[in-house]
């Protein structure tokens, strides 16, 4: 299809309402939130990667004791992953909705797929987590650990697949009318990027490594793991994550000699700052590689950095895809809408931010202690503060609900 008609198609599908405030916010709070997600999306395939091929050495104590604790890794990070997925999502289909929903719908059957292999896979793999305790651990367990990871491998991809999809549209007439038929079975998967879904595999690698690094510094004042173990996952870490370091350049390199030519990815700005950020990263790791202890928490905060270059570069490349129809996030027609915008606001700062840092907070210190944990005063008061914002937020979503129901039935 040619750019024109390509473009017509894209700003018909815009939801013709439009949005409810700026759309930079939109895009900003777009690239920001995916960040935690990725993040989980590392650390969990990371952790589960790890907590199989530990397992199968678990006759050593250390690989025991370490399979264990990134299975448990891996449960949690699943979930946290999931719910960290939802705000990206909502914004990427206020701003990109021609894109996200033609994507979902050309492959709507790896979509609804997407969410019973994430349920079968996670299910496989607390069933993992359950049995997987003590060096007696029936062997058979590995097949179910293997299984839940494959899915979340599978869930991945497809949700690269409903990314990269999106930056495609002027092929979509031409995927939804295969040989002039129209398709409506949402069966296929129409294209796919090897380089870039490896790239996040790759940045798997190096986020679990640094995580590892940081877990045996975080564990050093718990009397119930040894300085020999934590010393064990710091070196494990620190190899691992010079490995994924060293294989994200060499996918980043193959990615972006794989983007069609027009991208002009070379020449822009954001490709190098993410290329010199790799390769002072990947020193990081390797000048830390024979100390690692205590680098922990600077190197995990660097990954962070890390990925948070990912995730402006990623924007970028879809400015750039976009670029030729003509469709501009900021072209957005905009309906302000200044009550709703306030409560979201208030929502992200006042609930997300209060209710977030009371959880980390706890889970942070409680993690620190050996058997029951006893909150102190910060604690306390930052789970007040969070309840407080709770009930507020209900008070006020459901007050300006019934004054605005009162004002048009009054
Ligand atoms: C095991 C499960 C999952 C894995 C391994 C995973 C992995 C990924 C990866 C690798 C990407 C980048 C794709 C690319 O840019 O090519 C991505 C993007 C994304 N993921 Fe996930 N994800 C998972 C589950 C979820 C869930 C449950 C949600 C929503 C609730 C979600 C929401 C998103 C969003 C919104 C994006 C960005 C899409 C875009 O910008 O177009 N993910 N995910």
């Amino acid at each position: 299809m040619d750019a024109a008609t390509t473009q017509a198609m894209l700003h018909t599908l815009q939801d013709p309402t439009g949005i409810p405030s700026h759309p930079l916010i939109f895009q900003v709070l777009m690239v920001l939130t995916w960040v935690p997600h990725i993040l989980f999306v590392n650390i969990s395939l990371g952790a589960a990667l790890m907590g199989l091929y530990a397992f199968t050495r678990r006759h050593d104590p250390h690989w025991q004791l370490l399979s264990e604790a990134t299975t448990k890794v891996a449960k949690v990070g699943v979930s946290l992953l999931v719910v960290l997925g939802v705000a990206p999502l909502l914004f990427t289909q206020t701003i990109y909705d021609p894109q996200w929903y033609t994507s979902n719908l050309l492959s709507a059957a790896w979509v609804i797929g997407f969410i019973f292999t994430l349920t079968i896979g996670y299910l496989a793999w607390f069933s993992f987590y359950l049995k997987n305790h003590g060096d007696h651990a029936p062997g058979w367990i590995f097949w179910l650990g293997a299984f839940g990871l494959a899915m979340f491998l599978l869930d991945g991809f497809i949700m690269h697949i409903l990314a990269y999809q999106g930056l495609h549209p002027e092929q979509w007439v031409a995927w939804y009318t295969p040989g002039g038929q129209v398709d409506m079975s949402g069966a296929r998967i129409h294209t796919y990027e090897l380089p870039r879904f490896g790239f996040f595999m790759a940045m798997s690698v190096t986020v679990f490594g640094a995580f590892l690094i940081a877990y045996g510094d975080y564990f050093k004042v718990r009397a119930d793991r040894t300085p020999a173990y934590l010393a064990f996952a710091r070196g494990l870490g620190s190899k691992i994550a010079l490995i994924g370091a060293g294989l994200q350049i060499i996918l980043f390199l193959w990615w972006l000699a794989d983007l069609p030519v027009d991208i002009h990815a070379w020449t822009h700005p954001m490709t190098w700052l993410l290329l010199i950020y790799l390769a002072v990263l990947t020193a990081a790791f390797w000048f830390t590689r024979t100390h690692p202890d205590g680098q922990g928490y600077k190197l995990l905060t660097l990954s962070v950095g890390m990925a948070g270059l990912v995730a402006i570069f990623r924007e970028v490349l879809r400015m750039a895809y976009m670029a030729p129809f003509n469709y501009n996030v900021l072209d957005y027609k905009v309906h302000w809408d200044v009550p709703s915008f306030a409560l979201f606001l208030f929502t992200i700062v006042g609930v997300g931010g209060l209710m977030g840092g009371f959880i980390i907070t706890l889970v942070y210190k409680a993690g620190r202690v050996q058997g029951p944990y006893q909150a102190d005063s910060t604690v306390a008061r930052l789970g007040m503060g969070s309840l407080a914002a709770t009930i507020t937020w209900v008070a006020a979503f459901m007050g300006v609900g019934i004054w605005i129901w009162l004002r048009n039935n009054g």
